[in-house]
């Protein structure tokens, strides 16, 4: 397995999250433009199961960074004359590719991939593991909170089904936040720390809302009907979240099951930012997987709204106007030899 794969939170150590978190925040503040220095990486994106937000921020993020993204798709691939996985993925690095980004139902899917020798990125394993959304997910609230000890994160509603639960926890405890669990008793999940929902509501920093998974089986024996207000975030709820709180949720959105749809879009709401996270991210990561090093620590902490980016502007103009002065003065050295 290539060593700047990532498969799961537990590949990365805290200092390799801050610094996957730190370039995706330079690459919002000052290398907007930045691109990997090989041209044209050929990254093919493997998704066995659908997605808008993983698939298509993956795809953007691959452009941006000047890489050439390939899709494929598996109802038209060698998979349906019975190929397997791993001879899937190997014939992509026989024939050329860089990296692989892949989605798949199955759990730790990629225990079959040990001898993959180029980067795979999980977009998504089952049940199991959400790596990419944890990491903006993390991005999130760092821009909200500017830290993540001692913030408090209550996430509610199919935990046994969600690889973003899974993902979450592991890494936001890492970090120094509590993360508690609230929804229906039969999707409680064993060894997490389940509560009372109404008893939480007013206690969290975070409300991170997750959709009933039906994809992986997920069904509820008392019925759906009430389902928003037994365990959904309605705006009775909303009141009585704290006045700094935020909504999260990894999308898509079930609106009017798991979340009131007048909330999605709310004050406290920061869904579509969570997925303009996501491609930053995912920069980053495929930085990463290239095995090109973390740019410097960023001082600032601000939340992206408040950052003052003339002032980068400003800076990142100087120096381009530089650059060409000395440009200049080097050919008119060259002319007079
Ligand atoms: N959050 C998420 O993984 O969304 P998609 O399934 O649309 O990729």
């Amino acid at each position: 397995m290539n060593k700047n794969s990532l498969l799961t939170m537990k590949d990365l150590s805290v200092d390799d999250i801050l610094n996957i978190l730190n370039d995706a925040r330079a690459f919002y503040i000052s290398t907007k433009d930045w691109q990997l220095p090989m041209r044209k990486a050929l990254v093919a994106n493997l998704f066995f199961e659908p997605s808008t937000r993983t698939h298509y921020s993956f795809e953007s993020a691959e452009y941006q960074l000047g890489a050439q993204p390939v899709d494929f798709t598996a109802d038209q691939s060698s998979i349906t004359k019975g190929e397997s996985l791993y001879d899937t993925v190997k014939t992509f690095e026989a024939i050329g590719y860089d990296a692989v980004v892949i989605r798949h139902p199955q759990d730790e899917y990629f225990t079959e991939l040990e001898d993959i020798q180029i980067p795979i990125i999980n977009a998504g394993d089952g049940k199991g593991n959400h790596p990419t959304q944890c990491l903006l997910d993390l991005l999130t609230i760092y821009n909200e909170f500017g830290k993540f000890d001692g913030i408090k994160v209550l996430i509610c509603g199919d935990v046994a089904h969600s690889r973003v639960a899974a993902s979450n926890r592991e890494a936001l405890e890492r970090l120094g936040a509590t993360v508690r669990f609230a929804g229906p008793k039969e999707w409680e999940r064993e060894g997490y720390p389940f509560v009372d929902m109404d008893e939480n509501i007013g206690w969290a920093d975070v409300v991170m809302l997750l959709r009933i998974q039906r994809e992986r089986g997920a069904t509820l024996s008392e019925g759906e009907e009430d389902y928003l207000n037994q365990y959904g975030l309605n705006k009775e709820r909303y009141n009585r979240m704290q006045d700094h709180a935020i909504i999260m949720h990894p999308a898509p959105v079930n609106r009017g099951v798991e979340i009131d749809s007048d909330l999605v879009e709310s004050e406290k709401s920061r869904i579509f930012e969570q997925m303009s996270n996501g491609v930053l991210v995912r920069k980053a990561v495929l930085k990463r997987a290239f095995g090109l090093k973390p740019f410097e620590k960023l001082t600032s902490q601000e939340p992206f709204e408040k950052l003052d980016l003339k002032d980068e502007l400003d800076k990142l103009h100087k120096l381009e106007q530089e650059l060409e002065a000395e440009k200049e003065k080097a050919g008119k050295k060259v002319k007079t030899l």
